[in-house]
């Protein structure tokens, strides 16, 4: 039997390249975004190659609604759920200095990549607590938050406090439920070539050239599919609450 994963936000950017890796490798693949079947239809019947059952979800995980009604309508179509990637995030719409920031605009980051992606988990974990365990597992939770989550970026404030809540959302389901077979890891991308980022590029072409990443290159979705793909593994199986960073060296003080 097939696992079956859901990777939220996993039609296209980082969560399509997670969505991709997972299929590659055996597991059924629930993906979800906000956005209407038809942006994502025609791409994700790449997965049919592998042999494996997929289905998009229309699901806006800022909304409680939409979230209770997805879980069951995944469990109805797959039976189960053993790993939950937590990909789906939004940067602001506007960077504005944390001076300036809004109530409207600090809602919305929150909303989807904080407490959207907190209230899922809870929805999701109390599937994954009434199926038994496969092996030593009964679930895999793979949070993808930022090296926002530690870097301070003045511009975009709620998106850093987002992402560092993600941390601590992180380290307390692990705690909360490593005791029933639930991992739960944290995986930081640092500047990865994507949607998110097309807006910025320029400045993050010019600080690869001045030497600010150890690895001098462009993050790509699929580095950030290899880690989550390592983790949602049975190899660390006396490990959870951990964190990887996907940031080419980025987090590495010098002096
Ligand atoms: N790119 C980077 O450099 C970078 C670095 C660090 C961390 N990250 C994080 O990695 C994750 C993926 O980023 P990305 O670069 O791949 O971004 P992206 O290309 O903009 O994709 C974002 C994904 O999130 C989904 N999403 C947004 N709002 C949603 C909502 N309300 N409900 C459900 N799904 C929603 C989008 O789907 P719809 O458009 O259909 O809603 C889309 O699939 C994010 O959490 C981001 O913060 C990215």
């Amino acid at each position: 039997m097939n696992k079956t994963a859901i990777i939220t936000g996993g039609g296209r950017g980082i969560g399509w390249a997670i969505s991709r890796r997972l299929a590659k490798e055996g597991y059924n693949a629930a993906i979800l975004g906000s956005s209407d079947q038809a942006c994502y239809g025609e791409t994700i019947k790449e997965l049919g190659q592998y042999g494996i059952k997929y289905k998009y979800y229309k699901c806006d995980i800022a909304n409680h609604g939409s979230r209770e009604e997805t879980v069951l309508g995944i469990v109805e179509d797959f039976g189960a759920v053993h790993v939950l990637v937590n990909n789906a995030g939004v940067a602001p719409q506007k960077r504005m200095d944390l001076l300036e920031m809004t109530e409207e605009s600090y809602d919305r980051v929150m909303g989807i990549n904080t407490k959207g992606m907190l209230f899922f988990t809870q929805a999701v974990v109390r599937q994954m607590r009434r199926q038994e365990p496969v092996g030593q597992k009964r679930g895999t939770i793979i949070n993808i938050s930022s090296c926002s989550a530690e870097v301070v970026s003045r511009t975009r404030g709620e998106y850093c406090i987002s992402k560092a809540g993600i941390s601590m959302i992180t380290k307390l389901f692990a705690e909360r439920l490593a005791g029933e077979g639930i991992f739960v890891h944290e995986v930081r991308p640092g500047i990865i070539s994507t949607n998110m980022t097309s807006a910025v590029k320029d400045k993050y072409d010019k600080m690869i050239q001045e030497g600010r990443f150890p690895i001098a290159r462009w993050g790509k979705p699929e580095d950030v599919a290899n880690a989550v793909s390592v983790l949602v593994g049975d190899e660390f199986l006396y490990t959870t609450g951990n964190y990887i960073d996907v940031d080419g060296g980025y987090h590495l003080k010098t002096l």
